[in-house]
């Protein structure tokens, strides 16, 4: 199922029946995570398939931690995919790897690992491709040599590959100058590791689902306002989990949906963790048809269907607060906008800059080739909604503008092509023959 250079794609389509998506992404970085470090065998299903989370299963494994594959999870109806069994022997099992850790594309897998080895007495390396060699670590970097870790970088430190010489840990408060989940988990992983307490907080919410799965795993962790509180010391137990739907590769299907006349599409089995539906929220604001029913919870998350009918939007505005609990749906959220009535603003959302691409610059690059007026802000951008024309189109290497740019084409009249397409493996190899499922070119 490895993609194409290129993904040709002729609208409109509707979207409808029901989906599966991949498991979600930072749910699976982090399964994989902690159960490396748990004491027990771990059964982990529904990973996410794509490159980043190979990254972080290849990183354990080369740090001595024993993965195997066990087959499909037979269970009805239960998650795509396979099931990983992981033994982790505690913190301690961990031992130096050999070779230098390739995280790939995966911002995720670096930063959560520089926290994870920050406590380990030992010497690591983490790498990436040219994609994360641009990306900013110094925000990880500095609250760990905080605690006592030995951290060195290109330019100081704020550029990989980053050397990392662990152990010796001393808890402390930090204050997140930005809102980052993937900042948090790395300081709760090295908090578990200290000496003493260590408290995160941050200006506004990210995502949680550290904070959730490993108070299952019985970690010493406590809200406090604006973050949390890290005791060290206690062991994780073994856990078995059936990772959710990721709600970032729904979202791109609930926008397709929403946009496309006549379409009735349920997504089902997704994480419905409030940190991560916002977008559902501004879907609504816009006119959006969505339901969302929450089944059950997994691994202290809840999961369920969104169920989503076309509808003319309008225009909306984005900032705030709510930026960082919808900052990898802009780029689907953009397309919404191209196609709602009136001017859709979103602001405070500099982050954008720095993705997997410049978000604000590429999808702002990608709307205009769909013929749709979109300004530029340091930190927004504003989206003169219309009548979006197919058009050819390209990811700039980024999964997500990719799949932003699929789901507008196939709601376009006429024939478009994206280019660099194989960048969607990173979170979700099979996203053409999904969007083929639903629209009923695969059956
Ligand atoms: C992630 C957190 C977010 C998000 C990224 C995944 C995570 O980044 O954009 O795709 O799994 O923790 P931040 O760390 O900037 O919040």
């Amino acid at each position: 199922m490895s993609p194409g250079a290129e993904f040709k794609i002729s609208g409109p389509q509707r979207l409808r029946g029901r989906l599966r998506v991949p498991g979600d992404k930072s749910i699976s970085h982090r399964a994989l995570l902690f159960a490396a470090v748990a004491r027990g065998q771990c059964r982990l299903s529904g990973l996410a398939d794509g490159e980043d989370v190979a990254a972080t299963r290849a990183a354990i494994e080369a740090l001595g931690v024993h993965v195997r594959d066990a087959g499909t999870s037979g269970d009805t109806p239960g998650p795509p995919g396979g099931v990983v069994v992981v033994r982790g022997s505690g913190f301690e099992g961990l031992s130096e790897p050999e070779a230098v850790l390739d995280c790939g594309n995966s911002g995720t897998s670096v930063r959560l690992l520089a926290g994870l080895l920050a406590g380990r007495p030992f010497h690591s390396v983490l790498t990436g491709d040219a994609s994360i060699a641009r990306r900013p670590m110094g925000r990880v970097v500095e609250p760990l040599r905080a605690m006592g870790a030995h951290i060195d970088g290109r330019r100081g430190g704020e550029f990989t590959p980053l050397s990392v010489r662990g152990g010796g840990l001393v808890g402390r408060r930090h204050e997140l100058p930005v809102a980052s989940a993937q900042v948090k988990t790395a300081l709760i992983l090295a908090g578990l590791q200290a000496q003493g307490l260590s408290e995160v907080v941050e200006p506004a919410p990210s995502r949680d689902h550290s904070e959730r799965l490993l108070a299952v795993l019985g970690a010493g962790l406590a809200p406090i306002p604006g973050g949390v509180r890290v005791e060290p010391g206690g062991a994780l137990s073994a856990f078995d989990l059936a990772v959710p739907g990721d709600p970032s590769a729904a979202a791109f299907f609930v926008v397709g949906a929403c946009v496309t006349p006549g379409s009735d599409l349920v997504v089902e089995d997704v994480c419905l963790n409030p940190t991560r539906i916002a977008f559902v929220e501004v879907l609504r604001r816009m006119g959006a048809r969505i339901d969302v029913e929450v089944k059950e919870e997994r691994g202290g998350e809840p999961a369920g269907d969104i169920h989503v009918l076309a509808s003319p939007l309008r225009a909306t505005t984005m900032a705030g607060a709510e930026i960082p609990s919808i900052i990898d749906e802009i780029p689907a959220l953009a397309v919404a906008a191209a196609f709602a009535e009136g001017t859709t603003e979103i602001s405070d959302a500099g982050e954008l800059r720095v993705k997997e691409s410049d978000r604000i610059g590429t999808i702002a690059q990608e709307l205009s080739q769909l013929g749709i007026a979109v300004e530029v802000r340091a930190d927004g951008l504003a989206v003169h909604g219309g009548r979006p024309r197919a058009g050819l189109l390209k990811s700039h290497g980024d999964h997500r503008i990719a799949m932003a740019a699929a789901i507008a084409a196939n709601a376009c009249e006429g024939a478009s092509t994206i280019r660099s397409w194989q960048a969607i493996a990173s979170s979700y190899p099979g996203f053409a023959e999904d969007l083929g499922q639903v629209t009923g070119e695969g059956r």
